[in-house]
């Protein structure tokens, strides 16, 4: 079997995985603080965010994989309602409009949505622990 040309480590899902809504949750790293993201797709491309609201803190979805409102336009956070840009994770309403997700670099090689090279996946994490 030839070597993968990517680290298999920084693999968040195929992208045929993504379901019919083009979102879903992933978990990247080990330890008490692994990545935990979302993966959307918007058109032809795909954006990450770090699962956490600015508002509170807390992540964006109540039940597996629910990150859409009904109309499958904007990302929802479930507890207090604000509504994101799936293209920017700019905050349109709700409590904290003006403020964004914090973006996961992707990208998308031979099938795979990826962590991009260069990211630092363990600072990300540990935004999510402090911030
Ligand atoms: S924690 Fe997301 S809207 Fe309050």
């Amino acid at each position: 079997m030839p070597a993968a040309d990517f680290d298999v480590e920084r693999v968040v899902c195929r992208e045929s995985e993504l379901g019919s809504g083009g979102v879903r949750a992933f978990t990247i790293g080990a330890g008490d603080w692994p990545l935990r993201g979302l993966v959307v797709r918007v058109g032809a491309t795909v954006r990450g965010y770090v699962n956490r609201c600015p508002h509170a803190g807390h992540p964006l979805n109540l039940l597996p994989d629910r990150f859409l409102t009904p109309d499958g336009a904007l990302l929802l956070c479930s507890s207090h309602g604000a509504l994101f840009e799936k293209l920017t994770g700019y905050c349109v309403a709700g409590p904290c409009p003006g403020r964004a997700l914090t973006p996961v670099p992707l990208e998308v090689r031979s099938g795979f949505v990826m962590v991009a090279d260069g990211v630092d996946v363990a600072a990300l994490s540990e935004w999510e622990k402090i911030a």
